[in-house]
């Protein structure tokens, strides 16, 4: 069972009315893997991920997941199967502090006589010693998260979606708000974490950022797959030429 993947997807489809977001995709995502998903607008990564994440269930298709079939009917259940997905409009609380977003709900509480109050001291130690093993040296836990940048928010929520177990880590876009300092900050946190053993499905946009990081590339147009190729198999020109599409490459080059 262990060489089974951790999630797999096999000839998905998803409609929304008659939009026909997703026809046949079939995607299997490995262990410590970074797989990165390419496509162009509409191409259908965001309602693939939101399939594997349990917000949407497929119209047809299969989801295993440790080697399981599984249907999922929502959120929650993804996430006790060890799925977390950061977004890239993060659901974090900007006038908390850091650690109170990291702990957000799961607070560690110690006894102040007969009441349980959120142990502080302890919160605060474990998120700086997370955050330092990811690379990120933290003022202060207490200062407000509005005052991280979004390269430094997005690696809280990956530390906290790693600390609290998260086998397969899906990431939508996290590096398209960014400026250049940033992004080498969120793909080292990508490097570090799969290095750790987790999965990385990496949603980009950016054929530069998904090299950076990835293992494994999908390419994704009008809701198919049009294959998924190995690092070291596949160059920047390439990626690129999947993902704008034929036609309208040729048609560019027709009008010069
Ligand atoms: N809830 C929905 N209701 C109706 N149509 C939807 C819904 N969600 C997605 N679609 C349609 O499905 C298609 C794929 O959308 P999706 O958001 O998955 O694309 P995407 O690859 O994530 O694009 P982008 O790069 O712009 O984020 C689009 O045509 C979109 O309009
Ligand atoms: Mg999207």
């Amino acid at each position: 069972m262990s060489t089974s993947p951790l999630m797999e997807l096999t000839d998905i489809h998803k409609s929304f009315g008659n939009v026909n977001a997703l026809r046949g995709v079939s995607i299997s995502i490995n262990r410590g893997e970074c797989h990165c998903l390419l496509g162009d607008n509409g191409a259908g990564k965001s309602t693939l991920i939101k399939i594997m994440s349990g917000v949407h269930q497929p119209t047809a298709g299969q989801v295993n997941i440790n080697g399981k079939p599984t249907v999922m009917q929502g959120p929650r259940e993804a996430i006790d199967s060890g799925i977390a997905t950061v977004y890239q409009d993060l659901a974090l609380i900007p006038l908390m502090s850091v650690s109170r977003n990291f702990w957000l709900g799961r607070e560690l509480t110690k006894k102040i006589g007969p009441i349980a109050v959120m142990d502080f001291d302890k919160c605060n130690s474990i998120l700086m010693s997370e955050m330092e093993k990811i690379g990120i040296q933290l003022r202060d836990p207490s200062q407000s998260i509005g005052t991280l940048s979004g390269g430094e928010r997005q690696t809280v929520a990956i530390a906290r979606a790693v600390f609290f177990g998260a086998e397969i880590l899906i990431l939508d876009e996290p590096t398209s708000a960014l400026g250049v300092y940033q992004t080498a900050n969120v793909l080292k946190t990508v490097e570090k974490v799969r290095e750790k053993g987790v999965a990385v499905v990496f949603i980009s946009h950016n054929v530069s950022h998904a090299l950076a990081v990835g293992d494994k590339f999908t390419v994704l147009s009008r809701g198919e797959t049009l294959g998924t190729a190995l690092a070291g198999e596949i160059n920047y020109e390439e990626l690129q030429f999947m993902m704008s599409g034929n036609k309208e490459l040729s048609a560019l080059k027709n009008s010069k």
